[in-house]
């Protein structure tokens, strides 16, 4: 945008997940010529780069986070043929295309863990995590599956011993304690970079290394039933070890063999002071350790909010590049956790705040989560943790409102339901109202490349005067611009700074279409979940 920053900092990245897109085979899952056919789309929403969710050949055991080749499309979603056209139709739109990179596990129908498991002399034994059991026969250690169901260690008759699995059963962890399984995933992301991918989401990133003694986790004491199974423990022996600042530098230095543009952005849901770690001591780790603040928040109210931001913003290594995330395919969507209306306040905030956007599919519509009766659950994690299904927030793209949404042909049995709203709630119908989430969200696209203060501007946060209110000013030089957000039911009139009001503040968006403009800059009155982005 100014030449001053890369892509993957002043761009907007749109996640795909690509069962759930657009069905081009008409099979009722999504696919890759069903992506290709919507890039117009996505050129006119404005996003600068894809990251897609995995595509790869997989027993889909976890819907393509059970990969067993890493350089190949499941038929499912189409052949290499249809990604790499996919890739050169996204380029000639300028959009960039990261990938879904899964290292910490395979599937257990991968080639390597069929070897690891053939013999215990097999050269590629070590390539996955296997242990004996205890003397009782026991697994070796306590710790426990993040997606439930118990003991994460899976025992094998032929070759009896135990192997890990941080996830699913068919999800066994590779050892990257072992430099040959290291190489060989660099290697992976080679072939990838070599075609043309703009860099990798890496999945589970903090899981890779485990605690060379295998100890145990001791329990966390806040744990009741109901809560979540992966937070029945604190997993301080088998998540983010210290050798895993290595592992980040060298994966690093493969993208960084491409030049500068190829991004590392690191799924880790881990407390704010680790999760900066992994920018790497001399910014040397991943670009992009994805920031989860905003989805994790308890309370959805501005002094939460407002403290979040400033924890962050003071937590962030020099020079380190900030991000926000409102959802991904493992968390209820936005428009469900907070309603409509708050949601709609929500993409002002993360289109607004200093950082890479990441937006997940159908947000930028206001999407609800489907509701899926547990009989009916295709998701492995709701499976094993009833209450704890993925399904919902996974459901079909809302095209338009024929039947099934124009996500897959009207006799197709989509993989998933469509929400009851598609009718209303879907890109056609939202793209010609004014009025509309998704009108809300092009516009703030489209800001961002026009006032730099949005991209390369500081953050401050301003006293509104009200605690319903929360305000922020991001500024470069001459271009400033002011963001005041309503986060309550109830008309609010915050109080702006003077020398704000007084430099003659424009109204560049607000969340309520009726606006038109400022009655007054000096005396700012604010509907009911209003949120107004202002220059001055
Ligand atoms: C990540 C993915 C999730 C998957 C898990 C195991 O958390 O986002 O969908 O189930 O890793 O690969």
């Amino acid at each position: 945008m100014t030449g001053q920053f890369s892509w993957w900092q002043d761009g907007v990245i749109y996640q795909i997940y690509p069962r759930s897109f657009a069905d081009a085979s008409g099979d009722g899952v999504g696919d890759l010529r069903g992506i290709a056919g919507r890039l117009d789309y996505l050129e006119w929403l404005g996003v600068d780069a894809v990251w897609l969710s995995p595509f790869y050949p997989s027993p889909m055991a976890d819907f393509g986070y059970d990969i067993s080749d890493y350089r190949g499309v499941d038929p499912l979603f189409g052949t290499l043929e249809d990604f790499d056209e996919l890739l050169e139709e996204a380029r000639r739109r300028g959009i960039r295309m990261v990938i879904d990179l899964v290292p910490n596990h395979t599937s257990d129908e991968h080639p390597w863990f069929a070897e690891s498991r053939s013999s215990r002399d097999n050269p590629k034994r070590d390539w996955y995590v296997w242990h004996d059991p205890k003397p009782d026969g026991s697994p070796p250690n306590n710790w426990e599956s993040v997606h439930g169901g118990g003991s994460c260690w899976k025992w094998d008759e032929k070759t009896r011993q135990y192997y890990l699995h941080t996830f699913q059963v068919e999800q066994p962890d590779l050892n990257w304690r072992n430099p040959r399984v290291r190489e060989a995933m660099y290697d992976v992301m080679r072939f990838w970079l070599d075609r043309g991918v703009d860099g990798f989401r890496l999945d589970a990133l903090s899981f890779c290394v485990k605690d060379d003694r295998l100890r145990d986790n001791p329990p966390n004491p806040g744990w009741k039933p109901g809560d979540p199974p992966w937070t029945r423990q604190i997993r301080l022996h088998s998540d983010d070890q210290p050798e895993m600042m290595d592992v980040v530098r060298e994966m690093r230095a493969v993208a960084d063999e491409y030049g500068g543009g190829r991004v590392l952005i690191g799924e880790l849901y881990l407390p704010l002071e680790r999760l900066i770690a992994y920018y790497g001591t001399d910014l040397d780790g991943v670009h992009l350790p994805f920031n989860f603040g905003l989805v994790d928040l308890a309370k959805w109210e501005p002094r939460a909010v407002g403290r979040l931001i400033s924890a962050y913003e003071t937590a962030l290594p020099e020079g380190a590049w900030p991000n926000w995330v409102l959802g991904n395919h493992d968390q209820s969507r936005v428009a469900t956790r907070l309603g409509e209306e708050r949601a709609r306040l929500a993409q002002m905030l993360l289109l607004t705040l200093r950082g890479t956007p990441t937006c997940y599919y159908g947000d930028e519509i206001g999407m609800q989560d489907v509701p899926v009766h547990q009989d009916l659950v295709q998701d492995p994690q709701g499976k094993l943790s009833p209450g704890h299904s993925r399904d919902p927030e996974r459901s079909p793209m809302q095209w338009d409102a024929s039947p099934n949404a124009g996500f897959c042909p009207p006799e197709a049995d989509p993989w998933l339901p469509i929400t009851g709203d598609y009718k209303e709630v879907n890109v056609e119908a939202q793209k010609e109202a004014s009025r509309s989430v998704l009108s809300l969200f092009r516009r703030l696209v489209g800001l961002r490349r026009e006032h730099p203060a949005l991209i390369s501007g500081s953050y401050e946060p301003l006293d509104p005067g009200d605690e319903n209110v929360l305000a922020y000013q991001r500024s470069d030089g001459d271009s400033r611009a002011l963001v005041v957000l309503n986060f309550g039911p109830r008309t609010a009139r915050p109080r702006l700074p003077k020398r704000l009001a007084a430099s003659g503040a424009k109204l560049l968006c607000s969340t309520d279409p009726e606006r038109k403009s400022l009655v007054d800059a000096d005396d700012l009155e604010l509907g009911p979940y209003e949120g107004v982005l202002l220059s001055t």
